[in-house]
């Protein structure tokens, strides 16, 4: 019997898709690369003895699954007209090639149901280069009646049924990216988010490993919904022992109703697989990212390290002490200097002002322009804080209109954090916006805006009564974007509460992201190890806080804190002021280890591990394994007597590395050190020690003998 098969090859993975006529394409496989013209052999249902008690007519997993042709998994698709359609069967697909080249395989199916009349063009994408899978689906109304769907999966991928567990991250603020484990098991896996953001507490994305996976080998999959709003995926076990993984959109009651003629669209759901661990998923990952990011001026700047102040000054932001903070973050070598929250009209407390706009008259009577030329005279560059989607009921936005905020007729407002959420869709709120933010970026000489969303969504009744959540989405992407067009040298942070808007969506439009509100460096290592499973270091905002801690009250040495930020895009969050002479020379000195390393530490890949005896690392370099960052940090304290080596796999075993410990200009002892060996005196000289790469592969480099919440930092070069 002849079969058409669709067949996708990136470098490393490959997709075959079976066509039997007249249906959706079947899944046959998504893995490891396949060889060039290597196919099935038979169509699928040849191969599958029917079991007892089936329709008569086998109904394998396709690339969109619905119940309307006797699917009884999760469907791709839950919509009707009144009632009337509600079983969709796409009976004729076409195809069309988008894409065959070298750079990569694009195809659209287009997928008739001509009884419910609709169309569903679901697009799959495979990159040659970073093996990374996008697929998106576009549904179409072709009925003289409304559709409403209730739920339209961007993508239904086939996973192999040796599948045995699910990575996925929870967490809530100043506590993001908890790694949870589960068991696959015949029980659908489920996660959602309905608070109107990406949210602290469900990541739209989770990694799915086979028996035996490590940080850099077995194969696993990863996929993640690049979308800053409602969502939803599912894991489920299929009767032929595979699993389906499916991910979209959550949407509210009535959110997708399509008037005849209209179409949904999906957010695009980008997935990867691997056969090199975690590791190798997490640098494809980060791959598809970089590529995302519109950088202003088409290419990254090395990342400016940043002075933030809503640690050192919350809402007590005045001038002459603002001045002189920033004189002495210059002077420790701070090249952005980010004014927080507090700094704009009635903004004293969190109480009230979020809406207004323009500069505190009673804080800046002659406006920010004196602050922003003291900045610039430094030699750094000028950002502000914003949180344009919010307005607080004390504000004069809000009085003057207060049909803005997003609404439910006759319901009470929810606040939180006292403020209301600002009906973006409309357009005059959103001209509001940009005029406002506008004249400010017009104004002066300001490079960068923190944009914040510090609430979620709850509930997004627009003024019609209908629910807004995917409408504010698009129209916060819309109004970044038209701020961008205008002002397009300007960088945009994408923070809410910290980690709560992390996605390939918001990224699209924005250039950094705020991780955490924790800064608490020992906190930090778990959320930073989550984060950079799917995203790039560069990207990842991590400042030095201050000891204590505001958010834990725990207190760690000026290196520990520093070491745990300098991978990410580094800056720092505390009264620079009130440091003590030492612990300022030693800022200074990690500010200039970062300017040495960071474009290192932010180009190539990234290889996170664990070693012995609680140590947690992570390499930085280049694919080749030629030049090296090598970050090693204990958090807790040793409970062996002697560290065991570490040992690293990536490095080129029939090469030799020059291996130096990097440490801040006049650092004597580490810090955490008791002992020394004479070893770590030889890595601690300009020359260092030359050694073997297989010997570091295979048997390890040494390891000091340190106290706890410590870092150890080397550098590794092929010689
Ligand atoms: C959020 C952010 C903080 C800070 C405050 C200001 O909590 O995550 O970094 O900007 O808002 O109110």
């Amino acid at each position: 019997m002849t079969r058409d098969y669709l067949i996708l090859h990136s470098r490393r993975s490959s997709v075959v898709l079976e066509c039997p006529p007249d249906e959706v394409p079947l899944w046959r496989y998504w893995g490891p690369r396949l060889p060039e013209g290597a196919t099935p052999g038979a169509a699928l249902r040849d191969t599958r003895p029917l079991p007892s008690f089936m329709l008569d007519v086998d109904q394998p997993l396709t690339v969109a699954p619905t119940f309307g042709v006797g699917w009884f998994g999760q469907s791709a698709l839950l919509a009707h007209r009144d009632g009337q359609d509600f079983a969709q069967a796409f009976t004729r697909c076409d195809v069309e090639w988008l894409q065959q080249d070298t750079a990569g395989s694009a195809l659209c199916l287009h997928l008739h149901d001509d009884v419910a009349r609709l169309r569903l063009d679901l697009t799959l994408r495979l990159d040659a280069e970073s093996d990374v899978l996008v697929l998106q689906s576009v549904l179409h109304n072709l009925g003289d009646a409304a559709l409403d769907v209730q739920w339209l999966a961007a993508g239904t991928l086939q996973l192999p049924g040796h599948c045995d567990s699910v990575r996925s991250y929870a967490g809530q603020h100043v506590h993001e990216f908890m790694l949870q484990v589960d068991p696959l098991t015949r029980s659908l896996w489920r996660k959602e988010s309905r608070r109107g953001r990406t949210s602290h507490d469900c990541f739209p994305g989770a990694v799915v490993t086979t028996p035996g996976t490590t940080d850099d080998t077995g194969l696993v999959f990863g996929a993640h919904l690049a979308w800053s709003g409602n969502h939803q995926q599912t894991v489920e076990w299929l009767h032929d022992g595979l699993y389906q993984w499916q991910m979209g959109e959550w949407l509210a009651p009535g959110e997708g109703r399509l008037l005849p003629g209209q179409a949904l669209h999906s957010p695009e759901l980008v997935a990867t697989c691997s056969t090199a661990g975690l590791n190798g998923l997490a640098a494809n990952f980060h791959t598809e990212l970089r590529r995302r990011l519109n950088w202003p001026g088409g290419a990254m700047k090395p990342r400016p390290v940043h002075l933030n102040t809503w640690e050192g000054f919350y809402f007590d932001v005045h001038p002459g002490p603002v001045q002189e903070l920033a004189t002495a973050a210059a002077a420790v070598g701070i090249e952005r200097f980010v004014l927080d929250d507090g700094w704009f009209h009635g903004r004293h407390h969190d109480r009230a002002a979020l809406g207004d706009w323009w500069p505190d008259e009673t804080k800046f009577p002659n406006g920010l322009g004196e602050l922003i030329a003291h900045v610039n005279a430094l030699g750094m560059e000028f950002g502000l804080w914003v949180e344009p989607e919010m307005v607080n009921p004390d504000s004069d936005l809000f009085r003057a209109h207060p049909e803005w905020a997003l609404q439910i007729a006759g319901r009470p407002l929810l606040t939180a954090r006292n403020q209301l959420v600002l009906d973006i869709a409309r357009p005059e709120a959103s001209d509001y916006l940009f005029e406002k933010i506008a004249a400010l970026l017009a104004a002066h000489p300001i490079g960068y805006l923190k944009w914040d969303l510090n609430r979620d969504l709850a509930p997004a009744g627009l003024a019609n009564g209908t629910a807004g959540y995917r409408a504010q989405i698009h129209a916060a992407y819309a109004l970044m974007d038209r701020l961008r067009a205008a002002h397009p040298n300007v960088e945009i942070e994408s923070c809410s509460g910290g980690g709560g808007r992390i996605d390939f969506g918001v990224l699209r439009h924005t250039h950094r992201v705020w991780t955490s509100d924790c800064i608490d460096a020992l906190s930090r290592v778990d959320i930073q190890r989550g984060f950079l499973q799917f995203f790039p270091p560069e990207i990842m905002g991590a400042h030095v806080g201050t000891a204590p801690s505001h958010t834990t009250g725990r207190t760690q040495s000026m290196a520990f804190r520093a070491a745990v930020a300098l991978p990410g895009h580094l800056g720092v969050e505390l009264d620079v002021r009130q440091l003590s002479d030492a612990d300022t020379a030693e800022l200074r000195g990690w500010i200039d280890v970062y300017k040495q390393l960071r474009d290192r530490l932010h180009h190539g890949r990234v290889w996170l591990g664990e070693g012995g005896d609680g140590l947690r690392w992570q390499l930085h370099g280049d694919e080749a394994a030629s030049d090296l960052v090598l970050l090693v940090l204990r958090p807790l304290p040793s409970s062996h007597r002697y560290t065991p080596t570490l040992r690293l796999p990536m490095l080129d075993p029939a090469a030799r590395y020059r291996v130096r410990e990097v440490l801040p200009a006049g650092t004597v002892r580490p810090t955490g050190r008791h002992h020394t060996a004479p070893f770590f005196d030889a890595i601690n000289t300009p020359e260092g020690l030359v050694l073997d790469g297989a010997w570091l592969a295979h048997a390890g480099l040494p390891m000091p003998r340190t106290q706890a919440e410590t870092a150890f930092l080397v550098r590794l070069e092929r010689v």
